[in-house]
């Protein structure tokens, strides 16, 4: 079977239990966590930064946690997040004057690098930083919350992002944020993604074992 990664999103966990929650994601099967950082000004909520993410890296975690940047301007969180234990930072390249001085910040930092796309963020943007790039994020939802409907035409985007990088002949994952559920994930794998974000699909079931297995078992098919 190919190299799956799911990605729980704590956006959608009991804050107030967040290292058991973490655990017991974990437990389940989860492979990294997915860490939304929200600041009310690129995006309108506002959420955690890296205080919590070093809180849950000192709790014993030793997953990967990967930082999806959702804030503006982001050049000096970076230092803050790498050193507060995350493995991958990503960033939308709408809110970075300068995208390949940030990609380069972020590897200097230790930590894998990505950009993230909104639905409505065209691919070309990828052209010239290709070589820098560890992961390519595909927002399929706007971003700022939890729980939307996943986009359809993501798919097709999908599709195109995985023959850039086929073409590339880099091992650049492919992520996929938004709407994700058991009854999807097939279908976005198949179009090429191979990391999956799951908040509300996950979270907002008592069993997170359960939905990880059946996530699993979709991709298995
Ligand atoms: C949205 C966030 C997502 C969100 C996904 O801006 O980037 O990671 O938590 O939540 P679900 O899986 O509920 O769509
Ligand atoms: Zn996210």
């Amino acid at each position: 079977m190919k190299d799956y990664l799911i990605a729980p999103s704590i956006l959608a966990a009991d804050f107030a239990r967040l290292g058991d929650e973490v655990e017991r994601v974990l437990a389940g099967g989860a492979d990294v966590i997915h860490f939304d950082v929200m600041d009310n000004h690129y995006v309108p909520n506002l959420t955690f930064g890296p205080m919590v993410c070093k809180a849950i890296r000192d709790f014993g975690i030793s997953a990967p946690i990967d930082v999806h940047l959702m804030v503006k301007p982001v050049d000096s969180l970076i230092p803050q997040f790498a050193q507060a234990g995350a493995s991958i930072i990503t960033f939308h390249p709408e809110a970075s004057e300068h995208i390949d001085r940030s990609l380069a910040l972020i590897k200097e930092q230790g930590c894998k690098a990505g950009l993230v796309l909104n639905p409505a963020t065209p691919l070309h943007i990828l052209e010239h930083v290709m070589d820098k790039l560890d992961v390519i994020l595909l927002m399929s939802v706007n971003p700022g919350f939890g729980g939307q409907s996943f986009i359809p035409h993501t798919l097709e985007k999908l599709r195109q992002t995985r023959a850039l990088i086929d073409a590339s002949g880099r091992d650049i994952r492919l992520e996929v944020d938004g709407g994700i559920k058991v009854d999807n994930i097939a279908e976005v794998a198949a179009a090429g993604a191979d990391m999956f974000v799951a908040g509300s699909a996950i979270f907002n079931q008592p069993d997170y074992k359960a939905v990880i297995t059946q996530m699993r078992d979709q991709l298995a098919k």
